[in-house]
């Protein structure tokens, strides 16, 4: 982690990070650690009472790091924009942004409600543009940065009755590998990180039909995937995976697509 620190930081300056949807999952997890780690985060998310347990916890802890909690919900531009706004008020810079707000559906593509629908794609897709779109004038100031997408096995490997979902993952997919480009002489990376299934609130609040997904599928805790995602911030790959058997499906669905196909059948069907 210190390698991290001298790599992206000039001085000692302690890093400042953007995390949204840090309410609860992987977020949560991820915005506990860095501030186990000394750094200053921004933690967006609309439940209210959520963040500010999150910034007690910190405080009642003495971890090292802050937490700044912003009301905001990233299908809203402009409130993506004041999130970063109050981030340079309160910690001057900006390293860090993990995209990582999200939720799930389920069920049939014909059968499922457009609100629904139109949901899973403005706040998976859209909110990853409009915080990216908020955040890079800031760490272009700052020198550079780091931006890493939440995205699941799903976005390159999508399977059945989470249509929805799987295409709003490889959106952002695309968007992240063209950005990587795209941002190169600002020094900004972007990594994709493709999370496999994890034991959160996902399940239970994910639209659509009512019920587990991927139960046949063993669950991370949403530590081992913060722990990724510091991974991901050291190594600054293109794109990552977090454990052998989310690799082994996606080499599957490369080189033998119909048995992938059968096999996503089994544990999404
Ligand atoms: N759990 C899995 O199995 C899994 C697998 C692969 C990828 N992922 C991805 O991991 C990310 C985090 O999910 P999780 O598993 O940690 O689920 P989670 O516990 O339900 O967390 C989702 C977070 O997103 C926030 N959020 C949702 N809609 C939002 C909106 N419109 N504006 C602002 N914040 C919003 C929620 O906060 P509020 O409700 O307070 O706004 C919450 O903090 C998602 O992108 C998900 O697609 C999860």
């Amino acid at each position: 982690m210190q390698l991290f620190r001298k790599a992206l930081l000039p001085t000692d300056a302690p890093r400042v990070l953007l995390i949204t949807g840090g309410s609860s999952g992987i977020g949560r997890a991820a915005a506990l650690l860095f501030a186990a780690l000394g750094d200053q985060v921004t933690v967006t998310g609309r439940r209210a009472d959520r963040l500010d347990a999150l910034r007690r916890e910190v405080e009642t802890r003495e971890l090292p790091g802050m937490i700044l909690p912003v009301i905001a919900d990233v299908t809203d531009s402009d409130a993506m924009q004041r999130t970063v706004a109050l981030t340079l008020a309160e910690f001057n810079r900006l390293d860090v942004l993990v995209a990582n707000a999200g939720i799930g559906h389920r069920g049939a593509l014909v059968e499922a409600e457009w609100a629904d629908i139109e949901t899973v794609l403005r706040t998976n897709i859209d909110g990853v543009i409009h915080s990216v779109r908020a955040a890079v004038p800031a760490m272009r100031a700052s020198g550079g940065g780091h931006i890493v997408i939440i995205s699941s096995v799903l976005g390159p490997l999508p399977g059945p009755y989470v249509s929805v979902y799987c295409a709003s993952k490889a959106a952002v997919d695309a968007l992240g590998r063209a950005l990587r480009a795209e941002l190169r002489a600002d020094h900004i990376h972007v990594t994709v990180l493709w999370v496999g299934h994890t034991d959160t609130e996902f399940a239970e609040r994910r639209l659509g039909q009512p019920g587990r997904v991927a139960s046949r599928w063993p669950a991370m805790t949403p530590e081992q995937v913060a722990g990724g995602i510091a991974r991901a911030l050291e190594r600054k790959p293109r794109t990552m995976t977090l454990r052998w058997r989310d690799s082994a499906l996606l080499w599957a669905g490369r080189h033998f697509p119909g048995l992938a196909e059968r096999l996503l059948a089994h544990i999404y069907g």
